[in-house]
This record gives structure tokens, C-alpha cells and sequence, in this order.
């Protein structure tokens, strides 16, 4: 039943270009033209009635939440917090009937964000699911529920349930703006064109993984790795690092790159794997002088960035391109490198990839 694949891990990264065109089919207008969710209906009242979004979930969930925040503020203009769910759960959130609740599951039986879900509704908020399973707890729950069609996620490692989080959250974004009156008609052509290429270009960065697999066998045996990138990077990077410790056990961590001097900067020494994504244009040099500043500790830097950059190599060690596509979309591209890598080490490690330590695929205890 994996097809052929040594692990479901691998099996379900390889999936993802399906996984991304179905979670977008009869959502993505043919015509370019925009977004539908039959599944929603919502007017431009229901929109203008969302006063704030508060997402919450957990985990790789969560870290989909960071980047929805991030599109939602941008293309439909409307303010996003976000919470993991055991946190939000017990702090009093500043909920009510003029917020939108947006719940992320892959499982949709995680029993914080299920607890969260619940609380958001006694609190007088609208509520909102995007799972990747029909009639799961958290669906029937919900006012209304997205599912993302990633179809069955087995290994503990969350991958393609992530990318469809992002394609949900890219396609709610820009079926919001739109309602919003947020965005131009060019601008929501061209965001829907940059879908319609995505699964495409997944497709192309699962073609060529040799030079993924070298790194890994590479620098698989250190036991420190940092991920560093602004703005949508960071959220990429936070990703990155939590499939790196799941499932190979090497100490990863995340940092928004303008913290380095904040503090992390103490930890880079000769020899230490940094992985600076820089796909996006607005920080670009930013991440380059962060990059020059990891350097010059001699850390060994792994530069992830957009095809057709030619800068970017003159600064780091190594260089992984992800097909070019509009900053919005960059996560669901630049994440596919990061979940091989950490695949990868696991391997070289000898991990058990698809059942790390004392991890479950679904949490429905507290
Ligand atoms: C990481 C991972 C976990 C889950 C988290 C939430 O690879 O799989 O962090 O993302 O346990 O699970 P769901 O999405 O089922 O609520």
C-alpha cells in the first residue's frame, strides 16, 4: 500500500502535486477569474461582518495558521490572530459574534483544537473548519467546514495535509479580498494563475532530489540546525524545523532572521547548518545581510530561493532554486525542499521515518 515507496513519508510528499490540483478543483474559477466555495456561500455582508479572524490550531496546523494570517491580512484586509490551540484555549480569548473562528485539522480530532473550536462557539463566534477528514469530530462541529482533498495522511509527518492547508488558506484569502472589494480583478487573475502553475511546479521540484539527499547525507550528523527567513520564510522556516526534529531527531530552530542579533547569533558557530530561505522580494536584502552576518561565524549556509536568482549563490555555501511564482505562493513550493531534507536525514540516521518517538498521528489526549 506504498506503492512502491520505501515510506508513506515519501510516498505522500510525491503526492502532493495531485493533492494541491484537487484541493483546488471546482474552487479555482477555469477562467482565472476567481474563487467559489460552494461550500460557504458567503455574500459580501457575511464577509464585511468579520471584524477579526482568530485561527487556532496545532503543530504543522498551526504553522499553516501563521501563513494564512499573513495572506488573509494581506489580500482580504481583514485582521488575523493566531493561536496554538493549548493556548487559546486557556487565555480568555477575546472572542465574539463579530469574529470568524478558523479551525485547522488535518485528522479533525486533535482534542485542543476540538476544546478551542468549542469555546470559540460559546463565545458567540462564527466558525470555521479546514480538515483533510470527512465527518471528523472537528468537522461536524463547526458552522462550516473546507476540507482540503489531500486524501489519507498515514505517517506521523504531516506534509501534503500542510501543502492543501496553504492552498485553503491562499484560496479563502482571495475569495475574501474579492467580496472585500480588497483586490483588483488583475490581481486576482494573476493570484489564480499562479494556482492554477503550483501543481505543476510541484511536480517539477519532486523531479530532481539528488542534491537534497546529498545535503542530507551531507550534514545529517550534526545535532544543530537553523532555519532563518522574514516575513513568509520565517513561517516556511518554522515548518522546516519541526520536520527536521519529528523525524530525524536533529535539534532544528526557526528564527525570524532580524532576532538573529537578538540573540541566537550566540549559537552560530563554524561548521553549524543554517538554512536561509530568501523568496521574498520585499526582504530580500534583508536576508542577505543576515545571510553575510551567519557568515562571517562560519556557519555553512544553505540558501533556498526563487529560479533566476543569481545573487543569492554569491552568498551562500549551497543553493536549492524552487520554481519562481509570486510571493504569496512561495511557502507551498519552498516547504516540498524542507520536508525532503528532513526525510532524508531520517534516513541516513536510520530512523523509523514514518512512526517517530513518541509521537501520534492524531492527539486526542491533552
Ligand atoms: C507534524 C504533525 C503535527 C500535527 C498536529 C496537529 O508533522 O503532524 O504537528 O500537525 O498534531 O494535527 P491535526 O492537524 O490533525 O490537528
Amino acid at each position: 500500500e506504498k506503492g512502491g515507496y520505501e515510506h508513506f513519508m515519501i510516498k505522500e510528499i510525491y503526492e502532493q502535486p495531485k493533492a494541491v490540483r484537487e484541493t483546488m478543483t471546482g474552487r479555482l474559477a477555469k477562467d482565472d477569474s476567481g474563487v467559489t466555495f460552494d461550500e460557504l456561500k458567503w455574500s459580501k455582508y457575511d464577509v464585511a461582518a468579520i471584524r477579526k479572524i482568530a485561527i487556532v490550531a496545532c503543530g504543522t496546523a498551526y504553522h499553516a495558521g501563521i501563513v494564512g494570517k499573513y495572506l488573509i491580512e494581506n489580500l482580504a484586509r481583514i485582521p488575523v490572530e493566531v493561536d496554538v490551540a493549548s493556548e487559546f484555549r486557556y487565555r480568555s480569548p477575546l472572542i465574539d459574534d463579530q469574529t470568524l473562528t478558523i479551525v485547522i485539522s488535518q485528522s479533525g480530532e486533535t482534542l485542543d483544537t476540538l476544546a478551542a473550536l468549542k469555546e470559540a462557539k460559546n463565545l458567540g463566534s462564527r466558525t470555521l473548519a479546514v480538515t483533510n477528514v470527512v465527518g471528523s469530530s472537528i468537522a461536524r462541529e463547526a458552522d462550516q467546514v473546507i476540507y482540503t482533498w489531500a486524501g489519507p495522511e498515514i505517517a506521523v509527518a504531516s506534509t501534503k495535509a500542510y501543502t492543501t492547508q496553504l492552498i485553503v488558506m491562499a484560496l479563502l484569502s482571495i475569495y475574501m479580498g474579492a467580496l472585500k472589494g480588497a483586490l483588483s480583478p488583475e490581481k486576482i487573475h494573476q493570484l489564480c494563475q499562479e494556482l492554477k502553475n503550483l501543481p505543476g511546479q510541484v511536480h517539477e521540484l519532486l523531479e530532481d532530489v539528488e542534491p537534497i539527499k546529498t545535503f542530507a547525507q551531507q550534514y545529517g550528523f550534526n545535532e544543530d540546525v537553523f532555519f532563518i527567513g522574514r516575513s513568509l520564510d520565517y513561517a516556511v522556516a518554522l515548518e522546516g524545523s519541526l520536520k527536521l526534529k519529528e523525524i530525524s531527531y536533529i535539534h532544528a530552530e526557526a528564527y525570524a532572521a532580524g532576532e538573529l542579533k537578538h540573540g541566537t547569533l550566540a549559537l552560530i558557530i563554524e561548521g553549524v547548518p543554517v538554512i536561509a530561505l530568501a523568496t521574498q522580494k520585499d526582504v530580500y536584502e534583508k536576508i542577505l545581510s543576515n545571510i553575510k552576518e551567519v557568515k562571517a561565524r562560519d556557519a555553512v549556509v544553505i540558501g533556498v530561493g526563487l529560479k533566476g536568482d543569481t545573487e543569492l549563490a554569491k552568498y551562500v555555501d549551497h543553493t536549492i532554486y524552487i520554481p519562481a511564482t509570486g510571493k504569496f505562493l512561495a511557502p507551498i513550493l519552498s516547504v516540498i525542499p524542507l520536508q525532503l531534507l528532513a526525510y532524508y536525514a531520517a534516513v541516513t540516521r536510520g530512523c523509523d521515518v514514518d512512526k517517530p518517538r513518541n509521537l501520534a498521528k492524531s492527539v486526542t489526549v491533552e
